[in-house]
């Protein structure tokens, strides 16, 4: 199997099951949960969620035992881009090829989705005992890594110094945080929560770890660089976003050329951490070298 019939076999299970868990548009209030299922459903790589369930495979675990976990995670990102996408932050009209959430639905009901969505993994997070069979110690520590992961230690405090360094000149060190929190904290979670699941031994956490850290920082300048030589249509949302609104970058610091080289050093540095696993390896190392040669 290649990596892309991989991800395209894996994004649709995790499709079908996200399907499963978000609340009918039948359901009151249905508003809402037809907003929330537009910008959760139908797109998006899946990255977060398949990492999730290889990382658990990779410690010797069974791939389907981390697909609730998977889902919490999907329904956290989706929450994170239609509020990164909102007039008040990055002010995108495209997102996984549609319309994003606020030009559909408005700019509140945009705010609302956001919240729902991040409760809504927060429900899924609890339900994982009773509809996942994980036990309740497990789900706990879990609970408390995606919690600080989305926060204002994680996600939350990237968002918020790409906010506050938008305009602005950013050291190198600026930078890398930056990408490091509002990027990578959810990807690493990924990972350690999956193998959390698949039992992992400390000293797998710890290889899990160093790779998520090369990923992250691969995979956010990546986007950086996509944002500028990419294909709008292939990313599904428009390239020049962050000239436009002066976000600080890789390849606006360290120039077009040196951000590649950089990603690649990271990816390169990332596939080394695998060889400390236990488990089937494969999508893992896979899945590294995709972000450095992705194209949406
Ligand atoms: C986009 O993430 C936002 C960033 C953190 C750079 P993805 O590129 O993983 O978005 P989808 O889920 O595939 O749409
Ligand atoms: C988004 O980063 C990070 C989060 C949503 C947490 P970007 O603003 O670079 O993502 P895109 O380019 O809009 O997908
Ligand atoms: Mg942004
Ligand atoms: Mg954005
Ligand atoms: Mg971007």
């Amino acid at each position: 199997m290649t990596i892309e019939e991989y991800l395209v076999e894996k994004a649709t299970m995790i499709e079908n099951a996200l399907e499963q868990a978000l609340p009918g548009v039948s359901e009151e209030p249905s508003a809402v949960h037809e907003a929330m299922r537009y910008s959760c459903l139908g797109g998006g790589k899946r990255l977060r969620a398949i990492l999730a369930m290889a990382a658990c495979r990779a410690v010797g675990g069974q791939e389907k035992d981390a697909l609730g976990f998977a889902l919490a995670l999907e329904m956290i990102h989706a929450y994170s881009l239609v509020h990164d996408d909102l007039p008040a932050m990055d002010d995108d009209d495209y997102r996984r090829g549609k319309l994003t959430s606020h030009k559909v639905y408005g700019e509140g009901m945009a705010v609302l989705v956001g919240d729902a969505l991040l409760t809504q993994a927060m429900e899924q997070m609890a339900k994982l005992p009773e509809l996942y069979a994980i036990t309740l110690p497990t789900a706990f520590r879990l609970l408390l890594a995606v919690t600080k992961a989305s926060g204002t230690k994680g996600m939350i405090g990237g968002q918020v110094l790409d906010l506050q360094y938008a305009g602005q000149d950013v050291d190198k060190q600026v930078l890398e945080t930056i990408h490091r929190k509002k990027t990578g904290a959810l990807f690493q979670v990924a990972l350690t929560g999956g193998a959390m699941i698949g039992g992992a031994k400390n000293d797998e956490l710890a290889a899990l770890i160093r790779y998520a850290e090369n990923f992250g920082l691969a995979f956010q300048i990546t986007d950086d660089i996509l944002d500028v030589i990419g294909d709008a249509e292939t990313l599904g949302k428009a390239t020049g976003a962050d000239q436009k609104q002066h976000k600080a970058t890789y390849p606006g610091l360290y120039g077009l050329e040196e951000s590649q080289a950089m990603a690649a050093r990271c990816v390169e540095e990332s596939r080394k951490s695998l060889k400390y696993l236990s488990g089937d390896t494969w999508a893992l190392d896979q899945l590294a070298l995709f972000v450095q040669n992705r194209d949406r």
